[in-house]
């Protein structure tokens, strides 16, 4: 039987704090992918505010900003792990999409991808992840339905150390990544 083919994802955190449960739970995912499939988280807390001023000259736009748009352009997958916030994004990562959206070549057009998101409360991001799904439909990114990954009660699954340790919450995200890997062999025609 010949192997699958290697899927590269990057995974983005919808959030900068030290002490993220999102950023967590996007570290927990880097040890879930399934074989065939890798994960690198990518920061990007230097992206300045998006500023259409700056993309009037293709070769002027901020470094952080190629740096962040060319680690998009050139994965395979996007993961996204993203608290709710004031029952949307976080400001900071609608910013990067927001950047990563625009041409010449937009990198999120046309990624495969998925997001999952944790609260403290009882929510687990779900309007979060319906505003996130809105905006993928003019970004064109080509978000994974099924399985979704809202995580409650965030604090009760990790330790000390933040690490995930619930095993439903590692299970569910690893079929999510195992879906993925999936999803983006399909959009390349493999089956
Ligand atoms: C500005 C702001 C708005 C928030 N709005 C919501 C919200 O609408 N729904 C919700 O469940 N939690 C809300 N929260 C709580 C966060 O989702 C919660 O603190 C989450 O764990 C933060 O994610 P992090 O641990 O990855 O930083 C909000 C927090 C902040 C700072």
């Amino acid at each position: 039987m010949t192997p699958p083919t290697p899927v590269r994802a990057i995974g983005l955190s919808g959030s900068l704090r030290k002490g993220s449960h999102n950023s967590a739970l996007l570290r927990a995912a880097v040890e879930l992918v399934p074989p065939g499939m890798t994960l690198e988280i990518v920061s990007y807390d230097d992206v300045p505010m998006y500023n259409h001023d700056l993309v009037h000259a293709p070769g002027a736009w901020p470094e952080s900003v190629k740096k962040l748009r060319d680690a998009i352009a050139g994965a395979d997958a996007l993961v996204f792990a993203a608290p709710e916030y004031n029952y949307s994004l976080p400001a900071v990562l609608k910013n990067a999409i927001d950047w990563a959206s625009r041409p010449p070549q937009p990198p999120l057009d046309g990624k495969p991808a998925a997001i999952m998101g944790s609260s403290m409360g009882t929510s687990g991001t779900i309007r979060m992840q319906m505003h996130f799904r809105h905006i993928a439909v003019f970004t064109n990114l080509l978000l994974l339905n099924k399985p979704e990954v809202l995580v409650t009660k965030s604090a009760e699954k990790l330790d000390a150390e933040l690490r995930l340790v619930d095993q439903p919450t590692r299970d569910l995200v690893a079929q999510q990544l195992l879906a993925l890997a999936a999803w983006t062999r399909r959009l390349r025609g493999e089956k």
